[in-house]
């Protein structure tokens, strides 16, 4: 098939669809990868790089849009300001879009409506289930694996002090603490990067599964008090708290988040608005110098008053609430991003065609729109109202 992967145009997205080893893998699968021209510079990819893969090279997005039977991208079809004109509108009935939509956000109805009314097949990313057969092309887990990582290396950089146990000849120096709420896929990579640079480490989760995994980096689980049946749905995700049970966790962590040098927030239920774990009263109880990092802040954020995309100072505690983490990781999370990319299209390329097989629960997953023009994406026809 034809693959197009064009530059992103995000602000600040440093990352690209394809990695030069991904494009060799397309193409010894017999495929034809159309790459725009300076599209991986940002993840220090060069065109080199891609001319020597086996990619075609392509001056704009424009003549990739209109050649590509797939499109590959990493952020959602936005506003190109240099051409005038949106993404969607290059292009064309029954061509596959697979990247990060996020359909069942209010903010992106009107650009899903766009893409169903070109008759734009969507595939999107962040419907892809965490399920074992799913893990090699779950994008959204090894992005949230970039802004573990990257997340507390920023607060390392936040810090005034050093984070490591040191003997100086002037005297001893304390480790940092680091309480990390919400210990899924992000949470534990930040736990892990944290003992690594010597931090004290803790761990806050209402899945008692989190908190043994917790245990197992080295961490101190923090009980939360709150009954397993109220936390964990059969499947084994979380749930969504009452109002009751999230301000018990509230007064419970309360008393520990005053001793802390850094809380790294990623408490989510998936598809809900993050829980809102810290207050306000909460952040004056903590040091000076002391430093969150709220990586749930496209879902809301889990502290009350971070501000969205900014990194902020508020009663002397710094306050992260960057969006695009992983994109300040450009080089490894465009080679993972590229990877899951890559089998994602194995997956779904059968003897040369894109094969949708609906009763397959990861395809079903991710289909959002069709060639017929329909959304047929449960999450989203239930957030637009439609849902019968
Ligand atoms: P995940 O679903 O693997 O983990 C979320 C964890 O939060 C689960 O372990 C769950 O049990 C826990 N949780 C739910 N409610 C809780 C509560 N009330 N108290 C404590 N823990 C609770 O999700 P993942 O992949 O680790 O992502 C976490 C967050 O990071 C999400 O909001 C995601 O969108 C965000 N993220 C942000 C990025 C950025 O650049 N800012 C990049 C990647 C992920």
């Amino acid at each position: 098939m034809i693959i197009g992967v064009p530059k992103e145009i995000m602000h600040d997205e440093a990352r690209v669809a394809a990695s030069p080893e991904a494009v060799k893998q397309y193409v010894a699968d017999g495929h034809t990868v159309l790459f725009e021209r300076g599209a991986g510079e940002g993840a220090a990819y060069h065109d080199e790089d891609y001319q020597a893969a086996g990619a075609e090279l392509i001056q704009g997005p424009e003549e990739i849009y209109r050649r590509a039977e797939i499109i590959i991208k990493v952020k959602e079809p936005l506003f190109n300001e240099q051409l005038g004109k949106h993404e969607i509108d290059m292009m064309h009935k029954g061509q596959y879009l697979i990247t990060f939509i996020h359909p069942a956000s209010p903010v992106n109805h009107d650009m899903v409506r766009k893409m169903a009314a070109q008759g734009v097949v969507g595939l999107t990313l962040d419907g892809v289930p965490r399920i074992s057969r799913a893990q090699n092309l779950d994008a959204l887990t090894s992005m949230s694996t970039c802004a573990g990582y990257k997340g507390i290396l920023m607060a390392a950089n936040d810090l005034s002090f050093f984070m490591p146990q040191m003997f100086t000849a002037v005297g001893k120096i304390e480790p940092a603490k680091v309480l990390v709420i919400g210990v899924g896929v992000a949470g534990l990579q930040a736990l892990a990067t944290a003992r690594r640079l010597g931090c004290i480490t803790y761990a806050a989760d209402i899945r008692p599964a989190a908190s043994e995994q917790a245990t197992s980096l080295g961490a101190k689980p923090i009980d939360l008090g709150i009954p397993a049946d109220k936390a964990v749905a059969p499947g084994g995700y979380a749930l969504h708290l009452s109002p009751e049970l999230l301000e018990h966790e509230r007064q419970v962590l309360a008393e520990h988040v005053k001793d802390m040098d850094v809380i790294f927030c990623s408490a989510l239920v998936p598809g809900k608005i993050a829980p809102v774990v810290i207050t306000e009263e909460m952040v004056q109880s903590m040091k000076p110098g002391s430093v969150i990092v709220d990586i749930a802040i496209d879902q809301g954020g889990n502290c009350a008053i971070t501000t969205p995309g900014e990194r902020d100072v508020k009663h002397h505690v710094v306050i992260e609430g960057i969006k695009n983490i992983p994109g300040m990781l450009p080089q490894s999370a465009t080679w993972m991003f590229s990877q899951n990319m890559y089998n994602l299209v194995k997956y779904l390329v059968k003897d040369g065609k894109m094969h949708l097989d609906m009763s397959d629960q990861i395809t079903s997953s991710i289909v959002v729109t069709t060639e017929a023009g329909e959304i047929i994406h449960e999450g989203t026809l239930e957030a637009m109202g439609l849902k019968k």
